[in-house]
């Protein structure tokens, strides 16, 4: 039996996908309604979550795997995990984002920040040497250089066009981002054998 948290949404789609290439049964998931856990037929456990909790389920052993993207798990201080796979699903990259004008314009005081991602865009900055203010927003961030609560955003770019629907521009695309399959590192001393298998076999599905 190996328990398994899965990031709703977008990444569930796109893992279960895979999960049936790979020649699990996945029937269960698709005919989920509103419960948030089911079990297969292939004794996976699964439950289903937003992506910063599924590290949260991890972090206290209450799963032993996890499908999640980079980017929670780069946001997270969390790092008792083993990164056993990179599902090249959800790719996309983090930015630095403004209005064309950005680049050439000089500040006279500290430059203000958007994001959801706070601890990478605190970084970011920081391994640049700039002290600015980072403000958190949970979502719609392109809406910081658009109403005026900050000069740039910091935030993940897939087509680019939210960016462009907003006039807003990519200034910096510094780190690709995906999902990955991780295991807490208790449960992988355990459940290697089971976890590899099932690592094993979605390796030879994916892109
Ligand atoms: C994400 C992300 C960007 C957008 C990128 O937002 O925060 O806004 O998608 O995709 P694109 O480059 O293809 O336009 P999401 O739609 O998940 O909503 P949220 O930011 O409000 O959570
Ligand atoms: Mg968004």
């Amino acid at each position: 039996m190996i328990k398994i948290a899965m990031t709703k949404g977008r990444i569930q789609k796109q893992v279960t996908e895979l999960l049936a290439q790979a020649g699990f049964d996945v029937q269960p998931i698709l005919k989920m309604d509103r419960e948030l856990q089911v079990v297969t037929k292939d004794g996976f456990e699964l439950i289903f979550g937003k992506a910063n909790d599924v590290v949260t389920f991890l972090e206290h052993g209450i799963v032993d795997i996890g499908f999640v993207g980079k980017d929670t798990l780069d946001e997270s201080d969390f790092d008792d995990y083993y990164e056993l796979l990179d599902l090249r699903v959800g790719e996309c990259d983090f930015a630095l984002a403004s209005f064309p004008d950005y680049a050439d314009k000089v500040f006279q005081r500290r430059k203000r920040i958007a994001s959801k991602y706070t601890s990478i865009a605190k970084r970011y900055f920081a391994e640049r040497g700039e002290d600015v203010e980072i403000i958190k927003l949970e979502g719609s961030v392109e809406l910081g250089p658009v109403v005026g609560l900050s000069d740039a955003i910091i935030d993940i770019v897939e087509t680019g066009n939210t960016l462009k629907a907003n006039g807003l521009v990519v200034i910096d695309r510094f780190l690709p981002i995906s999902t990955r399959l991780i295991a807490g590192k208790t449960s992988f001393k355990f459940k290697k054998d089971e976890i590899l298998e099932l690592v094993a076999k979605l390796e030879q599905v994916k892109k």
